[in-house]
């Protein structure tokens, strides 16, 4: 974390890294930090077992909870991978401003000890600011009827590249709607199990929506909910989605722009 906090970010760009999952660490040039969907113990191996699934994690912890130091703590659905109690109830609350995410997560934010006031409910389309931060939820198809409030995110430091996050969704052309907001980056789950985005989905969805780079996410953290990254690679070369692809290395630091 003090790595991060360290970290200098190009002006005009923006720094961000990989936890694992849909879990990301976004800093600005001004010094702004984010985080989306930290999912940073072990906690869904209990819940696998209850439905006879391995949910063990298969990525290292690479931060502890109680280490995260971020301005604005975000998540995009209430499914434990993304909102996880564990990983909440560790935070060093202090010293983030505002916990942003749909109701359901935010029901578990204040379950977790966040005071109201620093809880922020976001929807599809719904715009929030802090900082030199830009929030803006875009639409996610719920994948089962456990959680109904899914929702991506579109992010923007200032006047720098925008990242659209697809977050959990089940294909559906209502997503390139995102495109109308020409984001850079895209970054999408490729998973295809419980009725995620497959990488082809994703890829079609990456043609749609055009951005310069598109980075897979959400194929590493559980072995039985897993894919091999470079069939989404495939999967943009076939279909001539015109985007670079980026694959990322967990807790390495990854630049774009500026
Ligand atoms: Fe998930």
């Amino acid at each position: 974390m003090a790595d991060i906090r360290a970290f200098p970010v190009p002006k005009g760009g923006l720094a961000f890294w990989w936890l694992g999952q849909n879990g990301f660490i976004f800093k600005s040039p001004e010094g702004t930090v984010v985080s989306t969907d930290l999912y940073l113990t072990d906690s869904c191996a209990a819940l696998g077992r209850e439905m006879g699934v391995d949910l063990g994690r298969a990525v290292p912890v690479l931060l502890k909870p109680e280490e995260v130091d971020v301005d604005v703590f975000t998540c995009t659905h209430n499914h434990q991978d993304h909102t996880d109690p564990e990983t909440i109830r560790g935070l060093r609350n202090k010293d983030t401003a505002l916990f942003i995410g749909p109701h359901p997560s935010c029901a578990i934010f204040g379950n977790e000890g966040v005071e109201a006031g620093r809880i922020q409910p976001a929807w599809p389309q719904g715009e929030f600011e802090h900082r030199d931060l830009r929030l803006r939820g875009t639409f996610a198809l719920p994948t089962d009827t456990s959680d109904l409030n899914h929702m991506g995110f579109l992010l923007q430091f200032g006047n720098g590249p925008k990242v659209y996050i697809t977050g959990d969704t089940d294909y559906t052309e209502l997503l390139e709607e995102a495109g109308a907001h020409s984001p850079d980056l895209v970054i999408t789950v490729i998973n295809g199990g419980f009725n995620n985005l497959s990488h082809w989905e994703a890829a079609r969805l990456v043609k749609a929506v055009k951005p310069k780079a598109a980075i897979p996410c959400h194929y590493d953290m559980f072995r039985t909910n897993a894919v091999d990254p470079k069939m989404f690679e495939a999967s943009l070369q076939i279909q001539g989605a015109g985007a670079r692809y980026w694959e990322l290395r967990h807790g390495g630091a990854n630049v774009f722009g500026g």
